[in-house]
């Protein structure tokens, strides 16, 4: 089946068309700058630009950076505070004039990583964390995901929230070489092994792809690995949640 993904993010709003038997993309990626503000309507507009763009009329799915409950945004720590309360689902699908399911961007991430990338195949407990603007977490048992763990923003023994302390926007506001920054990261790894004794834990987001410049700062017990897609699991996640939501 073929599904448009989409992945919501601070600075730009991406999407293409996902085989979701195959996990690939086959269609080229289309981005567009997210508004400013970004206001639920001014989101929404966006979305039906990318729909217009593809000229799509099936199911869509869509990772967005805050916990989703049931299509309602429950959190706003990276966007527009007037998403609190807004059911998406049917915003979107308003907008779009298609059926539009929403996740959480990191629970989509990892639903990618679980069905085609380095969780494939992985039993036990399973942590996805995205590093970019916010820390984003996905933990799975046996495959199976514990949906909105918010878990980056958990306050670590000194006293720090975890994504101003270890995001990749910390890395940047405060300028830091990857070794001060990844031994902050292991910190924070070290409070998840603590807390959740993951069999694996898999690292996505713009920063795992410089892995090599910090893994030598990490010394967690768990196994760490950097995901397997690169910048499309939140587009093929959101793809196949949505295909697991289409009637
Ligand atoms: C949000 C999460 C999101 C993460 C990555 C955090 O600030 O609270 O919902 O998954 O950023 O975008």
């Amino acid at each position: 089946m073929q599904i448009l993904g989409v992945d919501i993010g601070g600075s730009g709003i991406k999407g293409a068309i996902v085989d979701t038997l195959t996990g690939q993309l086959v269609s080229e990626r289309h981005r567009i700058e997210t508004p400013q503000p970004a206001t639920p309507e001014a989101v929404a507009g966006v979305l039906a630009q990318l729909v217009l763009h593809f000229n799509w009329t099936g199911p869509i799915g869509c990772g967005f950076p805050a916990a989703i409950q049931h299509g309602m945004v429950r959190t706003a720590a990276n966007i527009s505070k007037a998403f609190i309360g807004t059911n998406i689902d049917k915003l979107f699908s308003e907008a779009t004039n298609c059926e539009c399911h929403n996740l959480n961007d990191a629970d989509a991430a990892g639903i990618a990583e679980m069905h085609f990338g380095e969780g494939a195949g992985q039993v036990g407990v399973v942590l996805l964390i995205t590093i970019g603007t916010g820390l984003g977490t996905a933990l799975f048992t046996d495959g199976n995901l514990l949906p909105n763990t918010e878990l980056g923003h958990l306050y670590l023994e000194n006293g720090l929230e975890a994504e101003r302390y270890a995001s990749d926007a910390a890395r940047k506001l405060q300028d830091l070489g990857w070794k001060s920054w990844g031994s902050r990261f292991n910190i924070y790894l070290s409070a998840m092994e603590k807390l959740f004794w993951p069999d694996l834990i898999i690292l996505g987001g713009g920063a795992s792809k410089k892995f090599d410049k910090f893994k030598e700062q990490i010394a967690i017990k768990t196994t760490v690995k950097s995901a397997a897609f690169l910048n499309q699991a939140g587009i093929v996640g959101a793809a196949l949640y949505a295909k697991s939501k289409v009637v």
